[in-house]
């Protein structure tokens, strides 16, 4: 029997996502290996939601944001039963490795399949860019760029009616996506999980730029922050600027990835491949200092990664 390597998504979706899926694709076909592209996250598995992936069932997607095998959070993979289901599908198929592209969920059951015997690869896919592990998730650069154009659009109309703009962007417990889109859109403030959020000083750093002919101001808040209809409310009572609030939301996830998230999908899907064929399992792929490394699972997951104090400073101090 030809030896084969399963590839799924898992957990919310990502631009790139489909660039690293015809990366492994493509890569494990050069090796000689069949390809299975399991559907809707580890359901799939359990399900029987399988279909196989030829050199050109993967044409025509590096460009397309979602996920052609679509993705899910399977509840039933956390059950023995689940995951029992799960290995006796991968010895069906025999299948010599999974890639599993999502977050550290993801990884958490990539790890548990692992231990089973279906050695696992893990790929940071998530836009929120909070895998400790790597510097980089496929995806994040993509939400960054979407979260800026609309960013740039509220300036306008936040501009003509002088008018204070709370913009919430996505990033579960994460501020990364705000610091970035904070200081790219030139944002008055930032407000991320990270660090304590102070809204009277906010109101005093609005008001004293007020005074200066400053007109219009944005500012950008991380989901992970709390009620952003109380905080727009409240930088509107502290600093008497007219606010509106922007809820970006699911437009964060979609549309064509960037050359980035295109670029670091295809590198980390080819890594995984190559892990695989050396008989490697329990692994996640990341990216340190520009280069792609990996990482046992476990002691991915027990990583933590420091916030951009730096950027967050800079991104304070030059708007006032
Ligand atoms: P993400 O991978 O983006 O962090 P989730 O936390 O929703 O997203 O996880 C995606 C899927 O991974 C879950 O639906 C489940 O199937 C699997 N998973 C999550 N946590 C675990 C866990 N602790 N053990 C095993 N599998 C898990
Ligand atoms: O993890 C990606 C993400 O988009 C987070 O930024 C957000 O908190 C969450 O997923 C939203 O999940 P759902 O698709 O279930 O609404």
């Amino acid at each position: 029997m030809q030896k084969a390597i399963g590839v799924l998504t898992s957990g919310g979706d990502a631009p790139g996502m489909n660039a690293a899926v015809r990366a492994v694709t493509r890569a494990a076909i050069r090796k000689g290996y069949k390809v299975y592209g399991i559907q809707r996250g580890y359901n799939g598995l359990i399900n029987g939601e399988i279909v196989e992936l030829g050199v050109r069932d993967v044409s025509d997607i590096i460009q397309r944001g979602g996920t052609i095998l679509y993705t899910a959070r399977c509840l039933e993979f956390k059950e023995e039963s689940g995951l029992q289901k799960a290995t006796q599908k991968c010895r069906e198929l025999n299948v010599e490795g999974i890639v599993v592209i999502g977050g550290d969920g993801s990884f958490r059951g990539a790890g548990d399949l692992s231990a089973r015997g279906v050695p696992c690869i893990g790929l940071p896919g998530t836009i929120d860019n909070d895998i400790a592990c790597t510097d980089y998730t496929i995806g994040y650069d993509t939400a960054m760029n979407t979260a800026i154009e609309m960013v740039d659009k509220l300036r306008d109309t936040s501009q003509s009616h002088d008018r204070c703009s709370v913009v919430e962007v996505m990033g579960r417990n994460a501020g990364w996506i705000a610091l970035n889109v904070a200081v790219a859109t030139g944002a008055i403030a930032c407000l991320v999980p990270e660090k304590p959020v102070d809204l009277t000083a906010v109101a005093e750093k609005i008001k004293k730029a007020h005074e200066t002919q400053k007109e219009h101001f944005i500012v950008i808040v991380a989901e992970g922050c709390g009620d952003s209809k109380k905080i727009a409310d409240d930088i509107a009572a502290l600093s008497g600027i007219d606010t509106r609030l922007t809820v970006l939301g699911h437009v964060q996830r979609g549309g064509m990835p960037t050359l980035r998230d295109r670029v670091v999908a295809s590198q980390m899907g080819y890594h995984a491949v190559e892990l695989l064929s050396r008989g490697a399992s329990n692994r996640v792929v990341g990216m340190k200092d520009n280069k792609i490394v990996d990482f046992d699972i476990q002691e991915a997951l027990a990583m933590s990664k420091p916030f951009d104090d730096e950027l967050y400073r800079v991104c304070n101090e030059i708007t006032f």
